[in-house]
């Protein structure tokens, strides 16, 4: 089978998007400083774009979760294998995600941040598979809504591949 990626989102939409939410991030905090905590490796590239269209002062951090099980679907167990370098006390902490599937991952994150005294938390997402939502989040900030497919690119792997491609596609498999 070989591997075919199809174009759902060019780089020149995302990069349209990425704006629209870094000004909305700089207006909904006007005046304070933002943290931003990314759930490597996919909200990497996210993360980057996003942190150059805000406008008030920024600081980040890196978390790195794993999910156990399958490559395309999350199993929902969580594994912290690099946890975050800062405390987050007292700290406008914003989760920047590559993308919200089931929610399980970022239920778990949520809860686990809220426990060190953040003073505010709030969850900003590239992508969101809406119909495939197992646990509730409440996401504030949303690149786009896609349909309940694998999606690729900006971040996103199958497998550790095509993270690096400028845009988002999905991923078919055609016969050779
Ligand atoms: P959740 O816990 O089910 O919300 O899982 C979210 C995580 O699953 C994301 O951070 C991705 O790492 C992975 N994931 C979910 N859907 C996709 C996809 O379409 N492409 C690539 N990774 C995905
Ligand atoms: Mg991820």
């Amino acid at each position: 089978m070989k591997e075919v990626i199809k174009v759902m989102m060019t780089e020149q939409e995302i990069d349209a998007r990425v704006r629209q939410i870094g000004e909305q991030i700089s207006k909904d905090y006007a005046g304070q400083e933002v943290h931003l905590v990314c759930v490597l490796k996919g909200g990497s590239f996210f993360m980057c774009e996003l942190a150059k269209r805000i406008t008030i002062p920024v600081s980040f951090d890196f978390m790195s979760v794993s999910s156990y099980g399958g490559d395309t679907k999350s199993s929902g167990m969580v594994r912290i294998v690099k946890d975050l370098d800062e405390p987050l006390e007292g700290k406008n902490v914003i989760v920047v995600e590559d993308i919200i599937d089931s929610g399980r991952t970022l239920s778990y994150l949520l809860e686990l941040f809220g426990q060190r005294k953040p003073k505010s938390i709030s969850l900003c997402t590239l992508l969101d598979k809406p119909d495939r939502r197992v646990v509730d989040v409440k996401v504030d900030y949303t690149g786009f809504n896609i349909p309940d497919e694998f999606v690729v690119g900006f971040g996103l792997d199958y497998d550790q591949r095509y993270r690096n491609l400028p845009y988002i596609g999905t991923v078919e498999f055609v016969e050779e």
